[in-house]
């Protein structure tokens, strides 16, 4: 071997070793490209050695390209090898970090929540009642037969207890006597609180009722207020004082509030209440006509009456010695003629861009 291939041998040898300390000190994949590229590179150390290959004698110049092929090979090796460490390292630690910072401040703020607007006005409801003095209480929504029509003096074959209006529950082997179905209306609270205490009582009660039922005005869920009170010598004379209170509360201290006869099976005498028209209401207080009111200028708010002789019977209260009025109103309707909603659906539709207008 002559001096020039000798020379060229050792520096390889060092040139080599140099590198593999190189790559190993190399943390990181860009670290370690920038000393391949010191090695392998166009300017690079095993380049410019190369160079030397012209003071190589004709006949080692097979044997001196070997080696430096060789050495080149085992660079590249070292790379590939310290860069599938690296790599390897990099995607442990990954893996064992959290997957993300749990303490990271939210990149949007968080809105706040509200109660439904049918929440609310349910609310405002039964806090009139409540600072009338009647007492809240809450009733099942899934309920017996007895409960919601029987005892309330329905007759069997009323058309609200057909299968058209109400949803039966099935349940294997029931009593058929005691048929469970979804209530279909707050009255069932009456039957309870009546059934199980003593007068004097005024009660208010509010909660979510089914029909079958489905149309702009129709939900089949939707949600009643009911109220009674029973004592001795309750007569219409309280009924009208107290539900007239509660309406100029709700719908302001003017509105002129009327009771028309109507019918409910568990009442008699049954009225229908209704209010000033709120829509056509104009600036000397007259009311002319509306889609609304249809022409009528009134709305009806709800149902009420004296409590019928018979209920009283069935919940085992002296009729004899005591009356009392009873009262239930849809609450919906409330929001809607409150805030102009033409479609009771969007209130269960939970699009957050109606909610959050209430
Ligand atoms: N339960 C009746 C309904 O859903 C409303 C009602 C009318 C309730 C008269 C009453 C009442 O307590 O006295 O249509």
């Amino acid at each position: 071997m002559s001096d020039a291939s000798g020379s060229i041998e050792a520096g390889l040898e060092a040139l080599s070793e140099r590198y593999r300390q190189r790559f190993a000190d190399a943390d990181d994949e860009l670290a370690l490209r920038g000393a391949r590229a010191e090695v392998l590179g166009k300017k690079g150390e095993l380049t410019t050695a190369l160079r030397g290959m012209k003071d190589v004698a004709p006949d080692q110049k097979k044997s001196v390209g070997e080696l430096v092929n060789r050495v080149r090979a085992s660079i590249e090796d070292m790379f590939e090898a310290r860069l599938a460490a690296l790599r390897q390292g990099m995607l442990e630690a990954e893996l064992n970090a959290r997957p993300f910072d749990l303490s990271l401040p939210g990149r949007l703020p968080v809105g706040r929540g509200h109660l439904h607007p049918v929440r609310q006005v349910m609310d405002e409801i039964l806090d009139i009642f409540k600072s009338l003095g009647f007492e809240a209480s809450w009733g099942p929504e899934v309920e017996v037969e007895a409960n919601n029509f029987t005892k309330l003096a329905f007759p069997p074959d009323h058309p609200a207890t057909d299968m058209q209006d109400t949803f039966w529950v099935d349940v294997a082997g029931a009593d058929p006597a005691a048929r469970p179905l979804l209530r279909t209306h707050t009255s069932n609270v009456q039957v309870r609180e009546m059934s199980s205490r003593k007068p004097p009582m005024a009660v208010v009660s509010g909660g979510a009722v089914y029909r079958r039922d489905d149309d702009v005005t129709h939900s089949p869920m939707f949600h009643q207020i009911e109220g009674f009170l029973v004592d001795q010598r309750v007569s219409f004379a309280e009924l009208k004082g107290v539900l007239t209170a509660f309406a100029q509360r709700l719908y302001g201290p003017d509105t002129p509030v009327r009771f028309r006869p109507s019918y409910f099976p568990f009442v008699e005498p049954g009225a229908e209440v209704d209010v000033g028209c709120v829509f056509c209401k104009v600036e000397d207080g007259t009311r002319a006509s509306c889609r609304v009111c249809k022409t009528s200028g009134w709305l009806e708010i709800l149902g009420c009456g004296m409590i019928h002789p018979e209920v009283f019977r069935h919940c085992g209260i002296d009729a004899e010695a005591y009356t009392g009025f009873a009262f239930g109103m849809g609450v919906e309707r409330v929001a809607m003629l409150r805030y102009g909603i033409p479609d009771i659906r969007v209130l269960f539709e939970n699009d957050p861009r109606f909610l959050a207008q209430f």
